[in-house]
């Protein structure tokens, strides 16, 4: 591929802009600064400097970020910053977006891609794949309280009831709960109907896929295409 559509394929603006780039002496190849836009490099494996700072090509992108609360997953967000904000505009002008929304205050495991097959696959309700959350409750958890949210709650507005994969009280406020659809607001709104009400919430894993312990809020990591097996996907 050459080096001004690798450029372009990774987000560093218009055909036009990579070759300025390119030709100003920005890009360099293994330490070897490449100034023909039309030179052309095999991407497997293929590192790359622009401006100093290294990047990886990658076909696609997959993010895994450890959502602060007071973030809105928008790209026009309305009262709080957007959660792009927090990745490298590159990946945002290659048309990264995230699978799925978590509410401005809850925090956890989000994922961003620009692979849109990726997307849906994670966000998909007949994929069945497990958004693992842990609740702080105001109330003190009951037993028919977590019996209602794994046998089924009538969520207001709802026809039918939407019941827990699973949900285990892990102490007298914290509860472990995991769903498969992606309704508004619906572990909130699960919890009320069970007559109880979230204080926080936090998403600790998609599929066997866990948030990084060591990853502090509001930073993120790549995800390798091998690591996708754990929320049963594959890249075509
Ligand atoms: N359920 C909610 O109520 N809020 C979230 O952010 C995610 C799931």
């Amino acid at each position: 591929m050459t080096l001004e559509k690798i450029l372009q394929s990774q987000g560093f603006g218009s055909r036009k802009s990579c070759r300025t780039l390119i030709r100003d002496g920005c890009v360099s190849i293994q330490g070897n600064t490449c100034l023909d836009p039309d030179a052309a490099f095999s991407t497997e494996n293929l590192f790359f400097e622009v401006d100093g700072e290294t990047w990886r090509y990658r076909r696609h992108v997959y993010i895994a970020m450890h959502k602060p609360s007071g973030f809105e997953c928008s790209h026009q967000p309305q009262h709080h910053p957007s959660v792009f904000s927090l990745l490298p505009p590159q990946l945002i002008q290659r048309g990264t977006q995230c699978a799925g929304r978590l509410d401005q205050d809850t925090t956890g495991l989000l994922f961003f891609s620009d692979d849109g097959a990726f997307i849906h696959a994670l966000i998909s309700p007949r994929k069945h794949l497990a958004k693992v959350y842990e609740a702080q409750v105001r109330h003190e958890l009951q037993p028919k309280q977590i019996e209602a949210l794994r046998s089924g709650v009538l969520l207001h507005g709802e026809k039918t009831p939407v019941m827990a994969l699973s949900c285990n009280a892990i102490d007298e406020h914290l509860l472990n709960l995991a769903i498969s659809e992606g309704k508004y607001h619906q572990v909130k709104r699960m919890i009320a109907a069970a007559g109880n009400r979230v204080e926080k919430l936090h998403r600790c894993a998609i599929g066997s896929f866990t948030l990084d312990e060591t990853l502090p809020e509001g930073e993120w990591r790549w995800v390798e295409e091998d690591e996708l097996a754990k929320l049963g996907y594959t890249p075509a």
